[in-house]
Order: structure tokens, then C-alpha cells, then sequence
């Protein structure tokens, strides 16, 4: 049986309005118990924000085996989304950060340049459809919705705070189990793709989600942090507000093709998929470590280049309660089954 998958040479839209049927198949049963946030799931395997366009994708994936699905960011007004490409294979070996510019290619062989600029729909149609999405999603299964803030030129850091923390009021009223805050996104230009770099700005922007979702799971999702002085000034200034922390959002670096012309008018995007699994395992691993020596009451979840059941292995190891693969379940559907009976046989 084949299932459909994301068209990368499709625009945003058409992606959004052809979402494929939920399946009817069988799901091998991953071993154990599993539980993220007090919450019991059948495994730790998830999707991050981005492929899930809207519910019916959401509802699609959780039906391919799935049990924790993300909402594509959302935001309290209408944002179109970047032109084609959105998706841009390259060719790396595995990326730490730093890294100045990386070469294209025709073919996806496991990563890509992520290129959307967070679009959203009007928060009317995204609220009716998550409330809808949860209705439908099997009472096992999480829903969360990730959320950012649209900074406007004149606005103070307070003001984007009030609207992450709108936005994600209005998730947890739409029915998500979850609200996960996006601070990492190297495809915008403006401070709120970069919050988690600044850990008093991050630190007033979850406490102010705080105020407005009062007891509701809230995941910070960060990017790239190699540096443990840099992850630990994070954690400490963040940990009070928030229940766990997604980590990496991608590596970010320029985008050059065959004739050595920069895409994206040379700026950064985010390298997502097998490029970004060792830094992300690695950068899970310090940020455990640090939640151990200081008795943190957080959870992780590792993101960033899993595809099998070893690369799940690694992020659980490292001391991530639950893992979100978005690369390789767009590229292959059947990825978490795949997982699940790789696992069910070890
Ligand atoms: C198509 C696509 C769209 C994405 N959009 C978002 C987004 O809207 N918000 C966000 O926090 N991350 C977004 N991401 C990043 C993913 O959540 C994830 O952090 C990243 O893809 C790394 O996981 P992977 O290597 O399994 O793809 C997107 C990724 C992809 C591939």
C-alpha cells in the first residue's frame, strides 16, 4: 500500500486543500508504557510543527501510527506564506551550526532548506478547525497547537508577549491538550524567529502565556544552542513557566545553487531532516544534563533528523521523553510504523 505524502513542488495552498483521508491500517504496538507531561501514549513518537498543515493532516498522520501531532504554527492574524521553492533539497553531510552556506540539489536525500515564513490562516478558521481536529483525534493521542507571535515594527517586546499569549489562549480554548511557543525561526527576519537566544526576553514571553493559559502544558520550541553557559542561562530563566522544551528547531545557514547564487535573496533558512540529528541528540543531552543538576521539572522532546528506531533510541538515551520526526514522515508516511515494528520485534 502506498499513502500519499506532502508535494513539495506544489504551492502552501494546494498542499493545505488536498490533505489525504485518514488510513485504515493496522499499527504495530510499541513496547511499553509511555508517558510525556502525565499524559499515557502508546509510544513517544510524534510530529513537530510544519508538516501538519491543518486537522485533516493532523488526523491523517495520527492514523498512521503517530500519537502526539503538531499544528503548523499559527498566528492571531492571516500570513501568506513564501514562494516556491518552500522545500529545497541540499546536499550536507550532518551540520552542527555555524556553518556558512550549504549546496543544493536536485534530488532529497534526507535534508532540506525550510522556506514558509510561519503562514496562518485568520485564528476563526484555525480555532474552528483544531476544535473540530480534536473531536476527531482518538482521546489517546495529543493535540498540540504551536503558536507565534507577529511583531509589528513599532511594538514593544511586552506587546509581542500579549500576542503569543493571545494566540495561545485561543489554542487552549480551541481544545488543544498542548500549546507549544515557537521561539526559533530562522526563516523570519524579525526578533521572534530568535527569542531563545535572549533568555530574559524568552523568560517574559512564557511568563505572560503563562498568565493567560493558567494550568495548560506549554513546550517552548528552541533552536541551535552548542554552547552549555548559553543552554543553562535558557533553562534557568524559562524552567518556571514552562513543562518541556522541543529542541532543535533546524540549523540555520545561506542557501547556495550550482552556479553559486544564493536562494532566498542570501538569507538564512532552516536545514531540517538526517543533517540535524547529532547536533540535536547532542544539544538533548546537555540540556538534560543541565535539568539534572538543577532539578528542573522539565521534559524534552528531541527533534531533528530521526528516521529509524535507532536515531529514537538516541534521543531517549540522551534523556528526550518523546520524539517528533517531521522530514522523514513527510518524505516516507510509514515511518512510524516502520518504528513501531522494528521496535516490537527488538
Ligand atoms: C515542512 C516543514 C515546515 C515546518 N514549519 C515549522 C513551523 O511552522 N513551526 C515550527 O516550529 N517548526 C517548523 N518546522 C521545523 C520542524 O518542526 C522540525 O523542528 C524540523 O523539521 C526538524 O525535524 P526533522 O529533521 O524531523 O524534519 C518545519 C519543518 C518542515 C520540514
Amino acid at each position: 500500500m502506498s499513502f500519499p505524502r506532502y508535494d513539495r513542488l506544489q504551492s502552501y495552498q494546494w498542499n493545505y486543500d488536498n490533505p489525504p483521508e485518514v488510513a485504515e491500517v493496522e499499527i504495530p504496538k510499541w513496547p511499553g508504557d509511555s508517558s510525556f507531561c502525565g499524559y499515557r501514549l502508546k509510544s513517544p513518537l510524534g510530529m513537530p510543527a510544519g508538516p501538519l498543515l491543518n486537522g485533516q493532516w493532523c488526523l491523517y498522520y495520527a492514523s498512521l501510527g503517530f500519537d502526539f501531532v503538531t499544528y503548523k504554527t499559527v498566528r492571531s492574524g492571516y500570513r501568506a506564506c513564501y514562494e516556491l521553492p518552500n522545500l529545497q533539497p541540499v546536499r550536507v553531510g550532518m551540520l552542527q551550526g555555524g556553518e556558512s552556506d550549504v549546496p543544493t540539489q536536485n534530488e532529497m536525500t534526507g535534508s532540506w532548506a525550510v522556506s514558509y515564513g510561519m503562514p496562518s490562516t485568520e485564528p476563526e478558521i484555525w480555532q474552528k478547525d483544531v476544535m473540530q481536529t480534536r473531536d476527531q483525534l482518538p482521546a489517546n493521542k495529543i493535540l498540540c497547537v504551536s503558536v507565534v507571535g507577529s511583531v509589528q515594527p513599532d511594538w514593544t517586546l511586552q506587546q509581542l508577549a500579549d500576542d503569543y499569549a493571545l494566540c495561545a489562549r485561543m489554542a487552549i480554548e480551541s481544545g488543544a491538550d498542548f500549546v507549544e511557543a515557537n521561539f526559533s525561526c530562522p526563516n523570519v527576519s524579525t526578533c521572534d524567529g530568535q527569542l531563545y537566544q535572549i533568555p530574559e526576553d524568552c523568560r517574559l514571553v512564557v511568563e505572560t502565556i503563562r498568565t493567560q493559559i493558567s494550568n495548560s502544558p506549554l513546550i517552548g520550541k528552541i533552536g541551535r544552542i552548542a554552547d552549555s553557559d548559553q543552554m543553562r542561562s535558557l533553562l534557568a530563566a524559562i524552567h518556571p513557566f514552562v513543562d518541556a522544551l522541543a529542541m532543535t528547531n533546524s540549523i540555520a545557514t545561506r542557501v547556495k545553487n550550482e552556479d553559486g547564487e544564493f536562494l532566498f535573496d542570501g538569507q538564512q533558512r532552516g536545514i531540517c531532516g538526517k543533517a540535524t540529528l547529532n547536533a540535536s541528540v547532542e544539544q538533548t543531552r546537555l540540556a538534560k544534563q543541565i535539568i539534572r543538576d538543577e532539578g528542573y521539572e522539565l521534559q524534552l522532546i528531541g527533534v531533528g533528523g530521526a528516521s529509524c528506531l535507532e536515531d529514537v533510541e538516541q534521543y531517549l538515551d540522551a534523556g528526550a521523553t518523546a520524539v517528533h520526526i517531521a522530514t522523514a514522515a513527510m518524505e516516507n508516511p510509514e515511518v512510524a510504523m516502520e518504528i513501531k515494528a522494528a521496535a516490537s520485534v527488538g
